[in-house]
């Protein structure tokens, strides 16, 4: 199927990332090669964004072929739909308060085929709004949000058998709403196995398995595409993870399996279609018994594209990051670990959420049908501080997950608060375990904020910028080069719960870019060293006059 590759990777300078360990200088030299940049810096005029270090530095939007623009969907042409149902709940737990869940549910609810269906449909499901690309096809938006509308996500379940399902491995298959079994039978003892006996996973009734295409992101964004497989991800398993709570359905992230069982359960090859992340749903006490034995599937699926292009850069990185057994996994899991919370130095304002009796009622699930990206922001209102405080405080307590810990994030949280009611604009920390923001510095940031988030106007307009910032050098020197991968997700992941909170609250959001070492440079010197991982922005939609 392969056409063509491209060798993306430069050696790059990564000064500050040199002293990292032999076991992510994939992720060091990636990191490096895949950093955006105003192309006017190197090439006066030419106002696009740029992409790797100078020397070979060239347009970051690749899309330069629309003969083989990827198909957005994978569909199994030989295997029969089981059909899902649409319907959802229209009352339960409030928006904000499923959202801000971390997945410690003790309620013992087990999933049945409605909670697959409305996992798949509100998260990966398609919605009636369309958008016609230029060469006049039509493409429809999905539920959740994804960089550039290039959705390379796909779900799978793995499960015992559930009141209204056979055990089996199936697909979700986005373009008809429906599953398609892949392997009759309960599989779940291999992931027990791939994940080193991960507790959560070895108490789960189903177990939701998250894989990416990188190909369907990449023929818009080259090798970044491995940077947003994971940002899209994480914002993909906000809504699953919200969904499940208002199901009141326990769940856990778990990042540590061997990449080649799972790939092989799928049947999918781990270098073009790979697993990114798995989620346990449930929690029973029956462990599951042994798998059968299962080979390959063969199952023909319809195709993407004439041609594909492989990024080598991406294949290098993902092997690279990749566990080869259980106990790998189990041995990586091990090296759980947080930074410690930096204390602050300078004026801290406490946080002040709205109390539960004053959330928005609506469930998550009508939350999520509502969610749209908003880049047209009222420069003429504030948010209110209740509002600014609750998306805060529920957006980043935490998931529960074999390595990331509730309420001690990898990455850090500064804003730019451009107006929100009684807080001086200027840059900010979020200090989690205090309730509170650090003022860093006070004053009209509006130009830097647009021109940071590559020079895009709304960042500038919109009430609050989000910057995720992590201490690379920290976490590849404990986790590898597959720290990368949790790096890049947890932003995405909280700046997803956020999204959704925001229009609980009757704001918009949405997703960012930007340029990766202006970003540092405008948090120096507060950022310690840190490197910009994912950008979200909110605030109040102007109102169409
Ligand atoms: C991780 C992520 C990054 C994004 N980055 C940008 C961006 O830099 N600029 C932009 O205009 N939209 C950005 N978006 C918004 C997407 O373009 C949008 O989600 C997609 O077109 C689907 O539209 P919808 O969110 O309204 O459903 C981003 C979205 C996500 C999830």
């Amino acid at each position: 199927m392969s056409a063509d590759t491209q060798h993306g990777a430069p050696s790059g300078t990564h000064g500050r990332l040199g002293g990292v360990s032999d076991d992510a200088q994939h992720a060091v030299r990636f990191h490096d090669a895949t950093k955006y940049y105003s192309l006017s810096e190197t090439h006066p005029g030419d106002e696009r964004i740029g992409i790797g270090d100078p020397a070979m530095r060239t347009g970051a939007i690749w899309q330069k072929d629309w003969d083989i623009k990827p198909f957005l969907y994978k569909v199994y042409e030989t295997l029969p739909p089981i059909e899902l149902g649409r319907d959802l709940p229209d009352a339960g737990r409030p928006a904000l308060e499923a959202i801000a869940a971390t997945g410690a549910e003790a309620s013992g609810v087990v999933p049945d085929r409605a909670l697959l269906g409305r996992l798949g449909l509100l998260t990966n499901g398609q919605l009636d709004r369309t958008w016609t690309t230029r060469d006049g096809r039509v493409h429809h938006y999905r539920t959740a949000g994804g960089t550039g509308a290039q959705y390379h996500l796909e779900l799978y379940f793995v499960c015992t058998d559930l009141a209204d399902l056979d055990a089996g491995v199936y697909h979700y298959c986005a373009i008809d709403h429906s599953l398609r079994l892949l392997r009759r039978g309960d599989f779940r003892a291999a992931l027990v196995e791939a994940t080193g006996n991960e507790p959560s996973i070895a108490a789960a009734p189903v177990v939701l398995v998250m894989t990416s295409t990188f190909w369907r992101n990449a023929w818009r964004y080259r090798e970044r595409a491995y940077r947003h497989t994971y940002w899209d991800a994480g914002t993909s398993l906000s809504h699953i993870l919200a969904v499940a709570a208002s199901a009141h359905v326990a769940t856990g992230l778990v990042f540590g399996y061997a990449d080649p069982l799972v790939d092989a359960l799928l049947d999918v090859d781990g270098v073009r279609e790979s697993t990114v992340a798995l989620v346990a749903l449930g929690n029973s006490a029956a462990r599951p018994r042994d798998a059968p034995a299962f080979g390959r599937l063969e199952l023909a699926t319809r195709r993407l594209s004439s041609a594909e292009v492989t990024f080598h850069a991406i294949t290098d990185l993902h092997l690279a990051s990749g566990l080869r057994t259980g106990g790998q996994a189990a041995q990586w899991r091990s090296r759980r670990w947080h930074r410690p919370a930096r204390p602050p130095a300078g004026e801290l304002t406490e946080l002040r959420p709205l109390p539960d009796e004053r959330l928005d009622p609506r469930p998550v699930e009508q939350i999520i049908l509502r969610r749209r990206s908003t880049r047209n922001y009222d420069t003429d209102a504030e948010v209110a501080f209740d509002a600014f405080s609750t998306l805060l405080e529920r957006s980043t307590r935490g998931v529960v997950s074999d390595v990331l810990t509730p309420g001690a994030p990898l990455t850090e949280l500064y804003l730019i608060v451009n107006a929100v009611q009684g807080l001086a604009p200027g840059l900010y920390r979020h200090h989690p375990g205090r309730n509170a923001v650090e003022l860093l510095r006070a004053g009209d940031f509006r130009e830097d904020a647009a021109r940071i988030a590559a020079r895009q106007q709304y960042a500038g307009d919109a009430h609050v910028n989000l910057y995720y910032l992590a201490h690379l050098p920290s976490i590849l020197q404990r986790y590898g080069d597959r720290g990368y991968r949790l790096a890049q997700l947890e932003g995405a992941l909280h700046a997803g719960k956020l999204h959704l909170g925001t229009h609980a609250l009757g704001l918009g959001a949405v997703g960012s870019t930007a340029f990766d070492d202006e970003v540092a440079d405008f948090f120096s010197p507060h950022a310690d060293g840190q490197d910009y991982m994912f950008v979200t922005v909110f605030g109040r939609r102007r109102r169409a006059r």
